[in-house]
């Protein structure tokens, strides 16, 4: 597993089959926003074969995208598990924000074990016009 400050990932997601299990970001969302240098990409490779793509925002930090190629066989637990136990994550004791559809179910049980609580609705957030459950996970040095 690697962090990478670049794109450097891109080759992989986009020919793995990882971006067409991200569904709605094309490339050029990934590239614009991996150009921003507070924008890092959480990288492992097979068997678990996942990315989170994530970025600092004063201090905290916000989960942009998070998707594995194998659905339903854990792999999504054991993704978030290494990501929330970067020592980077570790160093203050951020807030992980982030967004997911509200009919994404795995996502949602997913983010719920991993101790994030729901703390809002945005309605029609989404292009589709699907609502986005906000979502807060308070990191102490206990849970990582
Ligand atoms: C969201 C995602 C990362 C979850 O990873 P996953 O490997 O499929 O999920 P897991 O197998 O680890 O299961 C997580 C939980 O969801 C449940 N689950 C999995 N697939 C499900 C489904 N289709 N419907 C309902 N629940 C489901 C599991 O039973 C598990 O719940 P549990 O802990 O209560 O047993 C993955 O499905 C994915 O890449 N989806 C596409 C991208 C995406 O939607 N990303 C979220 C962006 S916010």
């Amino acid at each position: 597993m690697t962090i990478s400050p670049s794109p450097k990932y891109l080759h992989e997601i986009e020919h793995s089959g990882l971006a067409q299990t991200a569904g709605h970001w094309s490339e050029k969302d990934y590239v614009e926003e991996l150009a921003s240098e507070h924008s890092k990409m959480f990288y492992m490779p097979a068997p678990t074969e996942g990315f989170v793509l994530y970025r600092f925002v004063a201090g905290d930090i916000e989960i942009m995208n998070l998707a594995v190629r194998q659905k339903g066989r854990g792999h999504g637990k054991v993704l978030l598990d290494a990501f929330l136990a970067l020592p980077l994550l570790g160093a203050s004791s951020p807030k992980i924000f982030l967004e997911v559809a509200a009919s994404n179910v795995a996502a949602r049980k997913l983010y719920g074990r991993a101790g994030f609580v729901e703390t809002g609705l945005r309605r029609a957030y989404y292009r589709s016009g699907e609502d986005a459950v906000t979502c807060l996970l308070e990191v102490s040095h206990e849970s990582v």
